[in-house]
C-alpha cells in the first residue's frame, strides 16, 4: 500500500477528493498524514476522515530553510512514499525537495507549462486564453517546471470568472491526481530521478 502525506494551504477540495478515493478498499494508497502551512480550512477534513494532521506555522519561522525543516521533521516522522502539494502556497526549500525528489507531486490549474506560479487561473483569463487546463506534476526546484505526468485542457468561457474558472478546473485536478496517485502506486507509472 502506497502512504502519502498531502500538504495543503486553502479548503482542501482536492485533498477530500483524494481522502474519499483512498478511503475505497480497492484504492492502492492511503492517505497517512495532512499537514499545513497555516490554520488551512481542510484540515477539517482530514479529522473527519480520522486522518493525523499537522501544522508548520510559516510565519512562525525566520526563513524558508527553518519553515522547510521543521516541516521535512514532522512529514518524516509518517515516512510517507508520496508527498502531495494540494494547494500548499509555499514553495518547498530545495533541501527538502531534494530529500524527497521525484516523490513530491503539485497539482497545478493550467496546462503548464503555460501559466505557472501562485496565480495560473487569473494569468490565463488576463491572457485572454480561450483554453487553459489542469496539470499534475513532479516538485523540482523551480515554479511550476517539473516533469508532467498528467494533464487536461478545460475551456475558458466568455463569461468567466476567476472564481468559476478554477471550479471548472479543480474537478479535473481531482481526477488526475486521484489517477496518478493509483497509477504510481500499482507501479503503471514510475517516477525516475
Ligand atoms: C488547486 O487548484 C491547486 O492546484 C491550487 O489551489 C487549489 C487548491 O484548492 N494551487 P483546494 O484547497 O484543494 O480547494
Amino acid at each position: 500500500m502506497l502512504t502519502v502525506a498531502v500538504l495543503i494551504s486553502g479548503t482542501g477540495s482536492n485533498l477530500r477528493a483524494l481522502l474519499e478515493a483512498a478511503s475505497h478498499p480497492d484504492f492502492p494508497a492511503r492517505v497517512v498524514v495532512v499537514g499545513a502551512d497555516r490554520d488551512a480550512e481542510g484540515l477539517a477534513h482530514a479529522e473527519e476522515f480520522g486522518i493525523p494532521s499537522f501544522t508548520v506555522p510559516w510565519h512562525a519561522h525566520e526563513s524558508r530553510d527553518a519553515w522547510g525543516e521543521e516541516l521535512g521533521r514532522q512529514i518524516d516522522v509518517w515516512t510517507p512514499d508520496l508527498i502531495v502539494l494540494s494547494g500548499l502556497m509555499r514553495l518547498l526549500p530545495s533541501s527538502l525537495v531534494s530529500r524527497y525528489a521525484p516523490r513530491i507531486l503539485n497539482t497545478h490549474p493550467a496546462y503548464l507549462p503555460e501559466f505557472p506560479g501562485a496565480h495560473g487561473v487569473r494569468d490565463a483569463l488576463a491572457a485572454g486564453a480561450e483554453q487553459t487546463g489542469a496539470s499534475v506534476i513532479v516538485v523540482d526546484d523551480g515554479i511550476d517546471s517539473g516533469p508532467i505526468l498528467a494533464q487536461e485542457r478545460v475551456p475558458v468561457h466568455a463569461d468567466d470568472t476567476e472564481h468559476s474558472l478554477h471550479e471548472r478546473i479543480k474537478p479535473v485536478e481531482r481526477r488526475l491526481l486521484i489517477d496518478v496517485v493509483r497509477r504510481i502506486a500499482t507501479g503503471d507509472l514510475t517516477l525516475t530521478p
